[in-house]
Parts: structure tokens; C-alpha cells; sequence
């Protein structure tokens, strides 16, 4: 009967998908627009279509009729990205789809170098293919270039950010043992998201919710990445995955990952952001040799919270639902983040990629989280 169930339900999300497209197709047809459909697919938040690109159909004359769409023919366009030969329409459904981070993690594929580590990680499913989207911070992977090696995340509240890190964070400690990674997380938000994650045997030193504490762990990294080159430079490796593979495996340097949350909530202090800023210059790209990784998360990083070097060197960026176009500029480089659904929809510029690319963040519930952190615990050793 359940099996039935689901059936049907699979059923009537085809019904919806064609119906959907094929109101599209009439929709642009009335806007003059060629619009011929080349395929179409369901992802866990939109109907895909893909048009046949032409000089009667390009992505801006999507986007001038994109309010009229929703307005006169109620169909919500969430994105509009260009291909060769080819544009794919976004268009929401009615009722989303959760993206469980189980079924993601049954469909990994790991990074693993010679040292043991895997260095990619989820953050979601991608809209456009279905397919897996890593952050590769170890080189490339699954077909993707490596990315920067520090991260920006943004968005309004409640659109996921830290379900977004705590999925990152379940991840790295999923895949990796806690000698080798290891986390430190910042949250002044007293650490009410992550108390199940802070049992993690690879989060270190417990949250730091206070100032003075965040920046002496900061200053630490800077120290801690001056002492990896001396490594490096003695033991004539050239970054840490070369150092790790010659290196006896109780002196293999763990990768390390900085996780400020709700950052730009202490940037308001003047002496914080001027410290900060500095600090995560001087780590810059550097650190990427070092295996040491920041990721920053707020709801609209503009200019006051956060210096354009502090920007530019959060490279990744991985934004989710803003409040404004000019959030959307200011935090992904483009618009487009405006548009998208909440609840983990988002959209990441990464280095490789031509365009924005568009994913869903996986879900846990928090019993979830405790089971992980509890079987991660159990196997570490
Ligand atoms: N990927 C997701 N899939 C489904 N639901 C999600 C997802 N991400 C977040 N949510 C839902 O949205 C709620 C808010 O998410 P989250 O706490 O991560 O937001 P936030 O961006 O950190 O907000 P704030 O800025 O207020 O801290 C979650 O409790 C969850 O119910
Ligand atoms: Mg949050």
C-alpha cells in the first residue's frame, strides 16, 4: 500500500512537470519568444525545463518577463541558467522536497589522498543534474576544479545558514578521523545551534562565544600556519598533503577548519572587525598550504560589517535566500540569490565554475544530529 503510495505521488509530480512546462512554453510563445522545449526534469525544488537557445529566446528576455510569469501565469521562475546551446528555467514547485543527508551520504564518493584525508565535502544536490556538489578543498574532484580555500556563507534568517555548517561540519568529522581535522567553532549566538556538534571528538576546545577568546584562537592559526611552513620548508614538502605523505602518521598535521558564525553580529565592534580583517589577510591564501580553512557566515555581509579584504578572501561563496538584490551582488557577486526558496535553496559561485550553481542543502533533525555525533564519536579512534 505504501509503495502505492509513493507511486502515485511519483505519478502526480510528472502530471505537475509537464503541465508545468508546457504552461511555460505557452507563456513565452505569448511573449513572442521561441520556445522550443529539449527536456525536462523534477529536482527537489523546481521543474527544470531546458529551451533551445536562440536570438528569439535568450536568458535576458526570460528575465523581463520573469515578474510577468509569476504575476499573470503564477509560475515562480527561481533560475535561469545559460548552457551552450541551451537555457534551463527554473520553476518552483508548489511543495519541496527535504534532501536528507542519509541519502546523500550513501551516494558519496570520497577525496581521499595518500595521508588518509578526504578533502570534499557535501553541500548539496545540485538543481541543474542531480548530482552531488562538493566543496573541494584538496584539489579537484568528482569532474569540479579545487576551490578557494575560504568560505563565505550568507543569508537572511532562517534561510539555513548553520543548518548549512552543521551538515558541513557532521561531513568533515563523518569522513575523517579527529586526528586529522580538526574544527574550531565561533558563535555569538552562545552556541545554541551546536550543542550536539561540540561532543564532536574533532571540535576543539569547546565553542568560543566571546570576543577576546575568538581572537586569540585566530591569532593562534596565523602562528600555528608560520609553524607549518618552517615544517614544510625542513622536511622540503611542498604543503601539507606532501608533508602528511612523508611524514611518520603520528606527526601528520591535521587540516584545520575556523567556523564563525553570525560573524558580522561583532564586526559592530570596531576593534573586533580591524583584528579580524587583518588576520584573515594575513592567513590569505597561505593558508591553503597550510590546510588551514575559514568559513564565515552572516546575514548580509555589506560593506559595514565586512571590508572588501575580508571579502575577497572568502572566496567560495555559498549564499542562500538574501532580502534584496543588492544583498545578492554584494554577498554572491550577482543577483540571483534573491529569488531563491529558503530553507537551504542556494546559490554558490565557486572557482571553476562559469555560472552560479544552484543546490539544495541536506537536512538533519536535531535527534538526527545527536545519532551522528554519537556513532562519529564511537568509531574515532
Ligand atoms: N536544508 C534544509 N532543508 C530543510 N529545512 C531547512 C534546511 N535548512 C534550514 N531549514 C529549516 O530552517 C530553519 C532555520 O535554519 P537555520 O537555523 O540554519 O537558519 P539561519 O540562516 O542560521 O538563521 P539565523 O540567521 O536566524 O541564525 C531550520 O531550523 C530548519 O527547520
Ligand atoms: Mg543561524
Amino acid at each position: 500500500r505504501r509503495a502505492g503510495q509513493v507511486q502515485e505521488a511519483a505519478g502526480e509530480d510528472e502530471q505537475w512537470l509537464e503541465a508545468t512546462a508546457g504552461r511555460l512554453r505557452t507563456a513565452l510563445m505569448g511573449y513572442n519568444l521561441q520556445a522550443k522545449i529539449a527536456g525536462m526534469r523534477l529536482t527537489p525544488n523546481a521543474a527544470l525545463v531546458r529551451f533551445v537557445g536562440s536570438d528569439r529566446l535568450r536568458v535576458e528576455d526570460i528575465e523581463a518577463k520573469q515578474s510577468a510569469l509569476l504575476t499573470t501565469h503564477g509560475l515562480r521562475v527561481i533560475s535561469i541558467s545559460p548552457l551552450p546551446g541551451e537555457i534551463v528555467v527554473g520553476v518552483a514547485r508548489a511543495k519541496r522536497q527535504i534532501v536528507s543527508m542519509w541519502d546523500l551520504w550513501e551516494r558519496r564518493a570520497l577525496n581521499r589522498n595518500a595521508a588518509g584525508l578526504n578533502t570534499s565535502f557535501l553541500l548539496g544536490l545540485r538543481e541543474l543534474d542531480g548530482e552531488i556538489l562538493y566543496l573541494n578543498l584538496g584539489g579537484p574532484f568528482a569532474g569540479v576544479s579545487q576551490h578557494d580555500p575560504h568560505t563565505l556563507i550568507a543569508g537572511a534568517t532562517g534561510s539555513g545558514k548553520s543548518v548549512l555548517i552543521q551538515a558541513l561540519i557532521l561531513d568533515i568529522a563523518a569522513t575523517n578521523p579527529s586526528a586529522l581535522v580538526h574544527i574550531h567553532l565561533i558563535d555569538p549566538k552562545m552556541g545554541v545551534d551546536y550543542s550536539a556538534i561540540e561532543r564532536l571528538p574533532h571540535v576543539k576546545g569547546g565553542i568560543i562565544i566571546g570576543q577576546a577568546a575568538a581572537i586569540e584562537m585566530m591569532e593562534g592559526l596565523v602562528i600555528e600556519m608560520d609553524r607549518r611552513y618552517e615544517l614544510f620548508r625542513q622536511s622540503g614538502a611542498r604543503d601539507i598533503r606532501s608533508f602528511n605523505i612523508k611524514a611518520a602518521p603520528e606527526a601528520r598535521l591535521p587540516m584545520k577548519f575556523l567556523i564563525h558564525d553570525e560573524f558580522a553580529e561583532w564586526m559592530l565592534t570596531e576593534d573586533y572587525k580591524g583584528v579580524v580583517t587583518s588576520i584573515v589577510s594575513r592567513l590569505g591564501v597561505k593558508a591553503r598550504a597550510a590546510g588551514i580553512h575559514l568559513v564565515f557566515a552572516a546575514q548580509r555581509p555589506d560593506a559595514g560589517v565586512m571590508p572588501v579584504q575580508l571579502r575577497d578572501n572568502l572566496g567560495n561563496r555559498l549564499i542562500l535566500k538574501v532580502a534584496s538584490v543588492g544583498t545578492s551582488e554584494i554577498a554572491l557577486g550577482t543577483k540571483g540569490a534573491e529569488n531563491l526558496l529558503g530553507l537551504g535553496h542556494l546559490a554558490a559561485r565557486l572557482s571553476g565554475e562559469a555560472a552560479t550553481v544552484f543546490a539544495q542543502a541536506p537536512f538533519l533533525s536535531d535527534e538526527d544530529i545527536e545519532d551522528v555525533v554519537l556513532a562519529i564519536a564511537a568509531q574515532d579512534g
